[in-house]
């Protein structure tokens, strides 16, 4: 089973969602576990706590959660992560990557990984003049949504970051940092 958005370029944005960001804490780590069941992610493969729990703690790490400011109650609607990527062993090179990054099924097409997106960029911008991520190629609603930043193909293979992609391709995208 894909956990992929079903690709649909030409159903338009719905109204923007009233959401902020701030970095993720531990107390977080329940509402992105929820979020990644929700968002179809079989069992046994949403991560564990402990990690996510040490993204979060880590400094080389940017975390962050979007949250619903509307409710009565705020309510984590989409979460995401950079990784800071150093033990080079395929073909994807060092350098600071965006690394995941989940929207609640009921709240997308809001903008809401547009802004996780941003702010991510603006992380690794403060650091370095480039970012990268991978992406399974099959996943064109996850291509699509980076292309706004200047996001264009290095190469793919089989093999990524240590991620091995369901259906044997992945990409690796790079986009240049204006300081
Ligand atoms: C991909 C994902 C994060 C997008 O979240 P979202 O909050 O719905 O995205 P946004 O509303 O910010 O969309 C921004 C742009 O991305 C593109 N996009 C997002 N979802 C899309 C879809 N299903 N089909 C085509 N394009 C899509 C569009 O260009 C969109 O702009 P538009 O709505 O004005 O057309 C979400 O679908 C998700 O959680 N998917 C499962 C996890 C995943 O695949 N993560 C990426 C791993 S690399």
């Amino acid at each position: 089973m894909t956990v992929f958005a079903a690709y649909s370029p030409d159903a338009g944005a719905l109204a923007p969602a009233v959401v902020s960001l701030r970095p993720a804490t531990k107390g977080d780590v329940d509402a992105i576990l929820r979020i990644e069941v929700a968002a179809g992610r079989p069992a046994g493969s949403v991560g564990s706590a402990d990690g996510y729990r040490r993204a979060i703690a880590d400094p080389d790490r940017c975390v962050l959660v979007a949250v619903s400011d509307g409710a009565e109650h705020p309510v984590v609607v989409g979460w995401a992560k950079t990784h800071h990527h150093t033990d080079v062993a395929d073909p994807a090179p060092a350098g600071h990557y965006l690394a995941g990054i989940t929207v609640d099924p009921a709240w997308r097409r809001r903008g809401v990984a547009a802004a996780l997106t941003d702010a991510r960029m603006q992380w690794i911008a403060a650091r370095c003049d480039e970012a990268f991520y991978v992406v399974n190629a099959q996943n064109r609603a996850s291509i699509d949504l980076h292309t706004r930043w200047g996001f264009t193909e290095v190469l793919r293979a089989p093999r990524l970051t240590g991620v091995e992609f369901e259906g044997g391709v992945g990409m690796l995208m790079r986009a240049s940092l204006d300081r």
